[in-house]
Parts: C-alpha cells; sequence; structure tokens
C-alpha cells in the first residue's frame, strides 16, 4: 500500500435522473448475453501525484471526457479486473472472493507502474455500484459482471509512467460467456501468435494482454472456435491458457492437471477454487507443465478424458475439441463430461449460496 492507502474515503452519490424504465429493463434481463447490458451508475475515482486518490463517486453511467494526449491512448497503461454479483435463494446479493480481485488489482497495478488501490476502497467502490444497481442483477442463472479498470489519463506523450489516473467501475447484466450455452466449447490452437513471455505482464490484468490475443482470438473464430489455446512464448510446447480462462484437464485416473503459476499466465481465482475444491474432496491435483503433443496423444490413447476452461466470465466451460492447422483433437466423444460437471455444480452451489461455504468465499452484502 502506498501512502495514500489510509485515506478516509467518503464516495459522493449523484444517482442517475434518467434511470432505464422498469420494463425496458426487465426486457433487457431476458437474455442479456455477455457484456452487452449496462446498469445505470458508475464508479469513479481519480489519482493524481499530488493528492492520491480523491474524488470517489457514483454517479450516471456516461461517456468519460479524455484529452486526446491522455497516456493510455498511447501507451497502453490501463488495468482491469472481472468479478460477478449473484442474487441468492434468501434475497441477499453476494460476491465471490472479490478481496482476490482487489489484491489481483494491486499486483495489476504494481507491474504496470501504476498507483496501489486499497483493498478497502475497491471493496467499497463493489459495494455500493452493486446496491445502486442490485435491481440489474438477473434472476435465475445470470450475475451482474462488475468491472473495475484504471488507466492513466496524464496528457503528456513522453514515455514514462502517468502521474494521473482514473479508475472506474461498470457493471454489466449477464447470462451465458459462450453463444452455446452449456455446449462443450471448440478451442483454436495458435501455432502463429503468442500470449505471454517470460518477464512481460502474462500474469497480470492489462488491457494490452487482450490486444495482442486478438488476432489470434479472429483466426479462431474465423476456423469456427470459441477461444485460442495459447501455448508458450519461448519453445511453443507448453499449453498456457485460453485468451481469457485457465485450462485444466481430467485424466483417466481421476486426477487433474493444469499449468503451473510460471509468470506467463493469469493467476485465476476460479483456478484456485477448484484446485482447493477438488483437492478437499481427495482429487490429486498436479500444477505442471503439459505439452501440446501430449494432449494429442492422450486424447488418442483415452488417457485424458475430459478438459475444460474456467474462469469468471466462463465459469466452467467443458472443451469438447481443439482444432489446428495439424488437424483436430477430439477429446473423449466430445461431450461434457461427468468431473466437469460435478466441479461446476460445486463451484457454482457455493457462489449461490445453495452449497455450505467452508472456505469463506462468499461475501454476502447489502
Ligand atoms: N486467464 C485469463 C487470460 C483471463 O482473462 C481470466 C479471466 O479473468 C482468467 C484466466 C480466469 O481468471 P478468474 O478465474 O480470476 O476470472
Ligand atoms: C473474466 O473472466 O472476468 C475475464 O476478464 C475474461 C474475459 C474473457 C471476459
Amino acid at each position: 500500500m502506498n501512502a495514500h492507502s489510509k485515506t478516509a474515503f467518503t464516495f459522493s452519490r449523484r444517482p442517475t435522473d434518467r434511470p432505464v424504465a422498469a420494463d425496458v429493463r426487465a426486457d433487457l434481463l431476458k437474455d442479456p448475453g455477455f457484456g452487452k447490458v449496462f446498469t445505470d451508475h458508475m464508479v469513479t475515482i481519480r489519482w493524481t501525484k499530488d493528492r492520491g486518490w480523491h474524488n470517489a463517486e457514483v454517479s450516471a453511467r456516461a461517456p468519460i471526457p479524455l484529452d486526446p494526449a491522455a497516456a493510455v491512448l498511447h501507451y497502453g497503461q490501463e488495468i482491469f479486473e472481472g468479478l460477478k454479483a449473484y442474487n441468492l435463494g434468501d434475497g441477499s446479493i453476494a460476491l465471490f472472493r472479490p478481496e482476490q480481485n482487489a489484491r489481483r488489482f494491486q499486483a495489476s497495478a504494481a507491474r504496470m507502474s501504476m498507483p496501489d488501490l486499497p483493498e478497502a476502497v475497491f471493496l467499497q467502490a463493489v459495494d455500493e455500484l452493486v446496491k445502486i444497481d442490485s435491481a440489474w442483477i438477473p434472476k435465475g442463472d445470470g450475475s451482474l459482471y462488475l468491472r473495475p479498470f484504471m488507466f492513466a489519463t496524464e496528457a503528456f506523450l513522453g514515455v514514462r509512467p502517468s502521474h494521473e489516473y482514473l479508475f472506474i467501475l461498470i457493471a454489466s447484466s449477464v447470462g451465458s460467456y459462450f453463444k452455446g450455452g452449456e455446449k462443450p466449447v471448440t478451442v483454436w490452437l495458435s501455432d502463429r501468435y503468442t500470449r505471454a513471455a517470460e518477464g512481460g505482464t502474462g500474469a497480470v490484468k492489462c488491457g494490452g494482454n487482450y490486444a495482442a490475443s486478438l488476432l489470434a482470438q479472429a483466426e479462431a473464430m474465423e476456423n469456427g472456435c470459441d477461444q485460442v489455446v495459447f501455448l508458450d512464448a519461448a519453445e511453443h510446447r507448453w499449453v498456457e491458457e485460453l485468451g481469457g480462462m485457465n485450462v485444466f484437464l481430467v485424466m483417466n485416473d481421476g486426477s487433474l492437471v493444469t499449468p503451473p503459476l510460471s509468470g506467463t499466465i493469469l493467476p485465476g481465482i476460479t483456478r484456485d477454487a477448484i484446485i482447493t475444491l477438488a483437492r478437499k474432496e481427495g482429487r490429486t491435483v498436479r500444477e505442471e507443465r503439459y505439452a501440446m503433443d501430449q494432449w494429442r496423444a492422450d486424447a488418442a490413447s483415452g488417457r485424458l478424458k475430459e478438459a475444460f476452461a474456467c474462469g469468471t466470465a466462463a465459469v466452467v466451460a467443458p472443451i469438447g475439441k481443439i482444432k489446428s492447422s495439424k488437424g483436430d483433437i477430439v477429446i473423449a466423444d466430445g461431450s461434457t463430461g461427468p468431473v466437469t460437471t460435478a466441479i461446476k455444480a460445486k463451484l457454482v452451489g457455493i457462489q449461490r449460496g445453495d452449497i455450505a461455504d467452508e472456505f469463506d468465499w462468499v461475501r454476502r452484502i447489502g
């Protein structure tokens, strides 16, 4: 934490005088998809070198004025997070491990030479927005996806860390991340592009990582795939992660394998929860390097039974098939396997308050 972290925070509240009408909102929430339906408000907090964090405000969601010389537009100094708020059966609203997002946001800020937003302020911002926009949390399977982000606003073209930043939190009512809903996804193996190299920014959540992944994602979509599976940058051999999700393999002895946190993949909060839950159930989880050739061989021999992707947006998504320039790999019969189904049910059950929360992950608000 920096010198400003103990600053007492008062959020000024200026609710919108033009909220979306209840019937229009109800219509939008029927089938929101992912990341298209936005709520009425946002939170903003400014940082300057001389004042630290200040002007915390909840106000109408609106476009933001930005100087064309703002550093983010030139050198991409930007970080973000993603977490969800859920309606629980008892009428309360809950978040899943939000302090982990606050800490990862701090780690991302440190790597990108940006100021440290105190965990308490991050959590307070989330509480403020979820409370004021709680009517936007879809009923049933949907949730409110919260997107905190921070970027360099200083108008200055020299290459050095900015002296001014803006933190914003927006929210989007969401259903399933993938268009196909629960159906297994098909992933595209990128043998041309990599996502992150050692010493780079792969372990943090900065916009630049995603910018660099988009050409591969476009290639994936052209080939009828939902996501890209990236290999390591040094040898083009080891499975790293998908464009926006971590990856797990389920072997025929019931064990799980997932790539280790080597510094080039994002330390997913869902990944961590799944490892914890699987180990608690007595399952062996190996965080070890897994080669793409091995994936191909294990799928062919039957040693590999299932594979799935996981992340906040996608939750747990079975991987049915990998497509690549060297041919396709179908995992088992390409359908959702029982281990994936059970892990997803357990995780979602805890997130939704239907299964006991023995690890104290669920934080109720309101
Ligand atoms: N990997 C990448 C590249 C991601 O963008 C995400 C999503 O945030 C994840 C993994 C999964 O992380 P988490 O489970 O914390 O959402
Ligand atoms: C998330 O899961 O929160 C992400 O940021 C990933 C992205 C694919 C939406």
